[in-house]
């Protein structure tokens, strides 16, 4: 089954051709990095034009790399949501109008399902139960599956996702955008002892996240140490990148921490690591070491970075099995910021 994907959630404008839920014939990704980087975050208003503007290329591209032409495909899977609406209704109404122009079967896609399949792309046959941690820019959550195409949520962030901190501290440090990569690279020349970030307790029980604790703590830091911002392309001080080191430190531990406590509790067999923060080298290390060689018994499970951070492969992946089962969406369908994977 050749199936097109496309996403445009937040500012990623994707398409690709996948047969069978496995082969990834084209992954194109147009990124606007270089649009936002300027404001230091996405913008929703320019992300929605530069859509509008690179779908239709984008679309053709991945055609043109596959090898395939549009009346080949079987169906479309497009992202539905969670995101931001401008800019999932481009990918939304491209979809739909070629579902339409082609009489094609179109399906649906929770963006967060898409992370969680990128997972299986590469590595068929993850065992069941899962528990997956999706950790971008926009999520941080642990969903729990104890079968496919079955999600409970688990934790949630409540306030800041993980990437989203990261990007902060290095706007704050002036290490440019997105700040995930790039905190990576310095932290390992940092002393990640130096700086000390206590982990935040939720008191009722629950596995959720918080992150905004951090940043609060990593501003006081720069004040109280009259740590300068970099400028331009020079190497940044010895402050700064103790500073990155702590500060990745903390996110990780804090990951790591809740999703040990959601491994006791739910007992999987495969711990998978998803969404762009997973790119990330501490987190992946430290992921591994904690449940593989931690004595849980779980796999750890990640894909490589083309699938890990936005891309059309893997909602693809995720509309797959749903256009196997032949009940395809109405043209009515709607886009929805908040989607709830359920
Ligand atoms: O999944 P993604 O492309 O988009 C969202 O759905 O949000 O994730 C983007 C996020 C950004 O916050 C970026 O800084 C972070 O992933 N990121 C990383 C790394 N690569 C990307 N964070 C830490 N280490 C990395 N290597
Ligand atoms: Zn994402």
């Amino acid at each position: 089954m050749l199936v097109l994907g496309i996403e445009s959630s937040c500012d990623e404008t994707a398409a690709a051709l996948v047969e069978d839920g496995r082969a990834v014939l084209s992954n194109i990704v147009a990124s606007q990095v270089d649009i936002h980087r300027s404001w230091g975050g996405v913008v929703p208003e320019l992300a929605s034009r530069e859509h509008l503007r690179n779908i239709g290329l984008v679309v053709r591209t991945a055609f043109r790399d596959a090898g395939k032409t549009i009346g080949q495909i079987d169906g479309i899977a497009v992202t539905q949501g969670p995101g931001l609406i401008g800019s999932l209704l481009v990918g939304l109404s491209f979809a739909k109008a070629m579902a339409f122009a082609l009489d094609t079967p179109l399906v649906p896609v929770n963006h967060i399902e898409g992370h969680i399949y990128s997972a299986s792309i590469e590595h068929p046959g993850i065992a069941y139960p899962r528990l997956a941690l999706v950790v971008s820019g926009g999520h941080t959550s642990l969903i729990f599956s104890p079968e496919p195409e079955h999600y409970l949520p688990v934790a949630r962030t409540r306030d800041d996702a993980a990437g989203e901190a990261l990007d902060k501290l290095a706007k704050f440090l002036g290490l440019g955008y997105p700040g995930g990569p790039v905190i990576d690279r310095l932290a390992g020349q940092g002393d990640p002892e130096r700086y000390r970030f206590s982990i935040p307790k939720i008191s009722d029980g629950s596995l959720d996240f918080s992150f905004s604790g951090f940043k609060t703590a990593a501003l006081r830091t720069i004040e109280q140490a009259g740590i300068q911002p970099c400028r331009g392309r020079g190497k940044p001080s010895k402050q700064i990148l103790d500073l990155v080191a702590s500060y990745q430190r903390a996110i990780v531990d804090t990951l790591v921490a809740q999703t040990r406590k959601a491994v006791l509790r739910y007992r999987p067999q495969s711990v998978l690591l998803v969404g762009g923060v997973a790119c990330n080298t501490l987190l992946r290390r430290t992921f591994t070491e904690a449940f593989e060689a931690g004595g849980f018994g779980c796999r750890v499970w990640y894909p490589s970075p083309v699938l890990t951070t936005d891309n059309a492969a893997m909602i693809a992946a995720a509309g797959t099995p749903k256009l196997a089962r032949g009940v395809p969406a109405a043209l009515d369908l709607n886009a929805y910021a908040n989607l709830p994977l359920c």
